[in-house]
């Protein structure tokens, strides 16, 4: 019998979310300032509501003020770049986000271009990404942000490992690269157009799976000992019934991995734990006070 730790995700970003919220204390008694995070919506895409709505809801909870814009799917790219422009010079306002993906008649490009990079708290910034690949401080995307935490908790330099990321988005896959090789790690990306995809899986040490695609990575493709970390979210219909899974076979895989996040409960409450992460170090940054590192103090 394979001894597999199933990490909680939501036991872990409850404990960020507890030390962000008694670092927040802190620093609002040395500034005299509430940090702030703008929220930006356009339409009523039903995921992109229930994001907003805990994004919210866990700003206020760790005392952070919550500024939130809802606009119209018809909002001109013009009158959104209006808003974001007007956010980047409110004082009360340190950290910008515009929750993805935008109605097809907008530019996303040119929307998170205007972002402040230093209010940039999803690191999409063509500045911040930059600044991550070239090893500098910066806003980091948070899912990854909220996945190298969780494998930091079991290494904290993967000097000679071997991490294998299914999918290349610019939200997970490349920033997740930038961050596993600050780790030390060897890595590997494959996509769509990758050929013998589940042999280059199988040499993983650490599997980063952000693709999309329900129960993808099949119990085969993992090494034995493998760390696996399952961004996917994917709605699917079993029995009858509407159920989450991620990009992994999660039965298959806890056969033979040594660690695994499981969905849901896994990658996806780190993510708003992060986003809060990003808004205090992106208010301290603004008072010229340290970025903190959580891997330090978890
Ligand atoms: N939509 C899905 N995930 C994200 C995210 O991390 N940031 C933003 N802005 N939009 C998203």
């Amino acid at each position: 019998m394979n001894d597999c730790i199933v990490l909680d995700g939501k036991k872990f970003a409850s404990e960020i979310r507890s030390k962000i919220k008694d670092l927040g204390k802190q620093f609002i008694e040395e500034t005299g300032f509430t940090p702030g995070l703008a929220v930006v919506v356009v339409g009523d895409h039903p995921a992109s509501k229930v994001y907003v709505r805990n994004k919210i809801k866990q700003t206020e909870e760790v005392g952070f003020n919550s500024i939130e814009h809802k606009l119209p799917t018809n909002v001109s790219e013009k009158d959104l770049l209006s808003i974001v422009d007007h956010l980047n010079h409110n004082k009360k306002v340190n950290g910008i986000l515009v929750q993805l993906p935008l109605p097809e008649h907008i530019n996303s490009d040119v929307i998170l271009d205007k972002i402040d990079p230093s209010k940039d708290v999803d690191g999409f910034h063509a500045t911040n990404v930059g600044k991550l690949w070239s090893g500098l401080n910066s806003l980091v995307p948070c899912t990854p942000l909220g996945c190298s935490l969780m494998i930091k908790k079991l290494y904290s330099d993967l000097s000679g490992k071997k991490a294998v990321i299914v999918g290349r988005s610019n939200i997970v896959g490349k920033p997740m690269a930038a961050l596993l090789i600050k780790m030390n790690a060897t890595v590997t990306i494959v996509h769509s157009r990758t050929k013998n995809i589940e042999e280059i899986c199988k040499s993983a040490d650490i599997l980063i799976a952000a693709v999309g695609v329900p129960n993808m990575v099949k119990g085969t493709w993992i090494k034995k000992g493998c760390v696996i970390i399952d961004v996917g979210i994917n709605r699917i219909e079993k029995d009858g019934k509407n159920i989450l899974v991620g990009d992994v076979d999660f039965n298959e895989a806890i056969k033979s991995s040594s660690m695994i996040t499981p969905v849901p409960g896994g990658v996806g409450p780190m993510t708003i734990a992060c986003l809060l992460l990003n808004t205090l170090n992106a208010s301290r940054a603004q008072y010229n006070l340290n970025e903190i590192d959580l891997s330090s103090v978890l």
